[in-house]
């Protein structure tokens, strides 16, 4: 487990992605639909689905004649994607409250044409175990597509901690590849071939007050250096006018 779910996982998540949004120079769901090549009788199945942000741009190129099931442990999240999806009546799009250790049991009878995961998968109690058994759920010509956070994430926020805390032996790292490289080997020997692909987004900011409430809200946050990263972020705004942070992203496919 990377992290625990818990409420406020999910409340300083969805401040972090708002902000994300906000100030993202290139659109990620855009590059997750690059990766993933839809087509309008693709039968797409989504682990780990949230509220939608990668579902329903799929409904713009899987038509009536495929489909989109997302699952998601967050009844409250699935209960989001039914309702968008109804009151826009997309009825090829479908949620289901579910987990990934459970979903190849449960979805036995189905075969789908991608199997699509964005930071998610490694919530996952066995991860290689699912990523492995999923290849019974797909066609033979399916595919999956898992991605998540990659090495140096988030590196210009971490050089500033690391600017205003003095030991060496103190500072913070970003937290490296989501998957590392032997379990993306180990479970290609379950698949035909596999491959990876990195995206590196850029983020805008255009306010200290937007930077320092993203970074309160993620796991990197030290209350007691605030002020110094603050003073910091202020040089920096004068300077440039701005403060980007880059996302580092890492992307795998599995090919049955
Ligand atoms: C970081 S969010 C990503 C949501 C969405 N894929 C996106 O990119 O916006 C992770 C999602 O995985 C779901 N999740 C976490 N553990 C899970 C599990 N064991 N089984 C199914 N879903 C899970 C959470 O409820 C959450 O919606």
């Amino acid at each position: 487990m990377v992290e625990q779910i818990d409420t406020h996982y999910y409340e300083t998540l969805k401040r972090r992605s708002y902000l994300n949004n906000k100030g993202t120079l290139y659109k990620f769901e855009d590059w997750v639909i690059k990766q993933c090549k839809p087509y309008p009788e693709m039968r797409v199945l989504e682990l780990g689905c949230g509220t939608g942000k990668h579902t329903f741009p799929f409904a713009e190129q899987v038509s009536p004649a495929g489909s989109i099931l997302g699952i998601d442990i967050s009844q409250e999240a699935v209960t989001e994607v039914n309702e968008k999806a109804n009151s826009n009546q997309l009825k090829h799009i479908r949620a289901v409250k579910g987990s990934f250790d459970e979903c190849v049991n449960l979805l036995h009878d189905s075969k789908f044409d991608l199997i699509l995961s964005c930071y998610a998968i490694y919530y996952a109690e066995d991860m290689k175990r699912v990523l492995c058994a999923l290849r019974s759920l797909l066609s033979p010509k399916g595919h999956i597509f898992i991605c998540g956070y990659g090495k140096g994430n988030n590196q210009e926020i971490f050089n500033i901690i690391n600017h205003v805390i003095p030991n060496p032996r103190e500072h913070r790292k970003s937290a490296g590849d989501f998957i590392d490289e032997s379990s993306i080997e180990e479970i290609g020997k379950c698949y035909q071939r596999f491959s990876t692909v990195r995206l590196y987004n850029k983020i805008q900011f255009n306010g200290v007050d937007d930077v320092l409430e993203w970074w309160k809200n993620h796991p990197s946050y030290l209350p007691e250096i605030y002020d110094q990263v603050k003073g910091t972020l202020q040089s920096i705004f004068a300077l440039k006018g701005n403060f980007v942070l880059t996302k580092s992203i890492l992307g795998v496919n599995y090919y049955s």
